[in-house]
C-alpha cells in the first residue's frame, strides 16, 4: 500500500495555475497547445492532462491548482488514474507544499478492500524527498479509516484491544486493560453500557514515551457499536453504527502520528470499549449509575452512552494529571445539525487553547470549529433523583450539554480539548471515499507539533 518513490527517474508532474491558465497557453508551442485544447484541458480543480512524446509515450502530466486552495487533495486522483509509471513533481513547491502534495497522492490510493477477494491494486509512484514522513501520516489516516471501516462483527472490544495492543508492541508502548469485576467495581459507567453484550466491555491503555517529558492523555469512545441500547435506534440511524468507535480510532490514528514522528512527550491512551447492545441485562431508561468520579447519573436515554463511557475514561485521564487532555468522539447527532458532517467540533475550557486551535486549522488548512462550553444549560441535565442525568428531553443545543456532561468529570485546571466528529464521509471527494474518515487530526497533529515538537 501507498507507492512513493525513492529514486528519482520519473516522468514530470506540471502544475498550471486555474486563475493563469490563459497566460499559460499563450506561453505553449504550436504542438502542445493543440493537444490540450484537444483534450479539453482547462486547468480546473481535479483536471488532468497527459502529454505524450513523439514516440507515444507519456512525456509529461498536466494537472489543474485551483489558486490558493489547499493542496493536500490536488493530486489525490492521479496516483489510480495515471499510466503505473514513475513520477515526479516540478515547479517552485516549498517543502511542506511537496509534503501536502505527496499525501494526497498516497491517499488517493485507500480501498478498503479486506472482504474484497482478489484485489491487487498497481498504483502510479511519485518521487517524494522525505518519503518517511508522508508515510507516516498517511499510515496514521489510513489507521483511522480501516478501524472505522472494518464492521462491527469484527471489531468488538476484543478486537479493538487486539489491535491496540498490536500497535503498542510496534512501537515499544506498554499495553493494558482492565476487564470483569475489576472494571465493574472500578470503572461502573463503562460497564454499565457494556454489560449486556456477549462482547465483554473493557477499558483499554497504552504509554508511550519518556515520563520526564510534557504529559498527554488521549482518549476516544469505543462504542464498537451503537443500537442504541433499549432506547433502540430506528434502523436508518443504526445503519452506519459500526463507526461508533471512531473516536477511539482518531486517537489511536493521532498516538501513531506521535509515535512514528518521535514528539517528545509522554502519551497515554485510554480508549472505553464496548458494545452498546440489548439483552435481559442491558441498562434502562431511569436506572442510576454509579461513575469512577462518585457522582451518580441517572439514564435518561440508553443511546446518550458516548458520555457515560467517555465519563470514566476522563476521571481515569485527570488522575495522571497531565497537561493536556484531548478525547475525540462520534458523540452527538446535533453536533451533525449544527455544523453538517464535514466540520468537525470542538469544545476547550481553556481559552488559550481555542486561540491555539484556530490557528493550528488555519495552518494545518483543515476547517474544525468551536462550539461553547455555555454552562447555563447545564440545567437541562438537572436529575430529581441523582446528581445528573445523561440527558434531556428537550433536544436543543444537544452537542453543548453532551460537552457539558464530559467537562463535569474534567477538573477546571486540566486543559482539555473535546472533539466532536462525525468520522464518517457521507460523499465522495478526491481522496476520500465514502466511509469512514479522520477528521480534526491534521489540525490537532499541527497544533501538538508546533507546542511540543522540538
Ligand atoms: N453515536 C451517537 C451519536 C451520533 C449519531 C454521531 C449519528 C454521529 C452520527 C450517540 O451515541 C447518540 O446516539 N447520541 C444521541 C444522544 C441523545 C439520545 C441525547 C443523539 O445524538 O441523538
Ligand atoms: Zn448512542
Ligand atoms: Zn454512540
Amino acid at each position: 500500500m501507498f507507492q512513493l518513490l525513492y529514486k528519482k527517474n520519473a516522468i514530470p508532474l506540471i502544475a498550471v495555475f486555474s486563475d493563469d491558465f490563459e497566460s499559460w497557453y499563450e506561453r505553449q508551442e504550436h504542438l502542445l497547445k493543440n493537444w490540450v485544447t484537444e483534450q479539453g484541458f482547462m486547468a480546473m480543480e481535479s483536471e488532468y492532462c497527459v502529454v505524450p512524446n513523439k514516440e507515444g509515450h507519456v512525456d509529461v502530466v498536466l494537472y489543474g491548482v485551483r489558486d490558493k486552495q489547499s493542496l493536500r487533495w490536488v493530486l489525490s486522483n492521479l496516483s489510480t488514474a495515471l499510466p503505473v509509471a514513475d513520477y515526479c513533481l516540478m515547479g517552485e513547491w516549498s517543502y511542506d507544499e511537496k509534503q501536502a502534495l505527496a499525501l494526497g497522492w498516497a491517499l488517493g490510493q485507500y480501498s478498503f478492500d479486506r472482504f474484497k477477494e482478489n484485489i491487487t491494486p498497481d498504483f502510479a509512484r511519485l518521487y517524494v524527498e522525505d518519503p518517511l514522513a508522508v508515510l507516516a501520516m498517511a499510515d496514521a489516516i489510513k489507521r483511522v479509516r480501516d478501524l472505522i471501516n472494518t464492521p462491527a462483527n469484527h471489531m468488538m472490544p476484543e478486537h479493538l484491544s487486539a489491535y491496540m495492543k498490536k500497535l503498542a508492541l510496534s512501537f515499544d508502548a506498554q499495553f493494558s486493560e482492565v476487564s470483569g469485576t475489576e472494571l465493574e467495581n472500578n470503572y461502573p459507567a463503562i460497564h454499565a453500557v457494556g454489560r449486556a453484550s456477549d462482547h465483554a466491555p473493557r477499558l483499554l491503555r497504552f504509554e508511550w514515551g519518556n515520563t520526564a517529558d510534557p504529559a498527554i492523555c488521549l482518549v476516544g469512545k469505543g462504542v464498537c457499536f451503537d443500537t442504541g441500547g433499549l432506547d433502540i435506534k430506528p434502523s436508518r440511524f443504526m445503519r452506519t453504527m459500526k463507526k461508533d468507535m471512531g473516536g477511539a480510532a482518531h486517537v489511536l490514528g493521532l498516538a501513531s502520528m506521535v509515535m512514528a514522528n518521535k514528539l517528545p512527550v509522554h502519551l497515554t491512551v485510554l480508549i472505553p470499549a464496548v458494545d452498546n447492545a440489548i439483552s435481559g441485562d442491558a441498562f434502562r431508561p431511569g436506572d442510576i449509575i454509579n461513575t469512577r468520579l462518585g457522582k451518580t447519573v441517572e439514564i435518561d436515554n440508553t443511546d446518550a452512552e458516548g458520555r457515560l463511557v467517555l465519563c470514566d475514561a476522563l476521571t481515569e485521564a485527570a488522575a495522571l494529571q497531565p497537561e493536556l487532555i484531548i478525547d475525540f468522539a462520534t458523540l452527538t447527532g446535533a453536533a451533525r445539525v449544527a455544523l453538517g458532517t464535514e466540520v468537525p467540533v470542538f469544545f476547550t475550557n481553556t481559552t488559550e487553547l481555542s486561540d491555539c486551535l484556530k490557528q493550528a486549522s488555519v495552518d494545518a488548512e483543515e476547517l474544525i470549529w468551536e462550539l461553547p462550553l455555555h454552562k447555563p444549560y447545564l440545567n437541562q441535565l438537572d436529575s430529581t433523583v441523582a446528581d445528573i442525568a445523561n440527558s434531556s428531553p428537550e433536544g436543543y443545543g444537544g452537542a453543548i450539554t453532551a460537552a457539558l456532561f464530559l467537562n463535569e468529570f474534567v477538573p477546571e485546571n486540566i486543559p482539555w480539548l473535546h472533539f466532536d466528529v462525525m468520522a464518517w464521509n457521507t460523499r465522495h471527494r478526491s481522496g476520500r471515499p465514502i466511509g469512514g474518515e479522520a477528521m480534526g487530526l491534521f489540525a490537532v497533529y499541527t497544533y501538538l507539533q508546533d507546542t511540543y515538537g522540538s
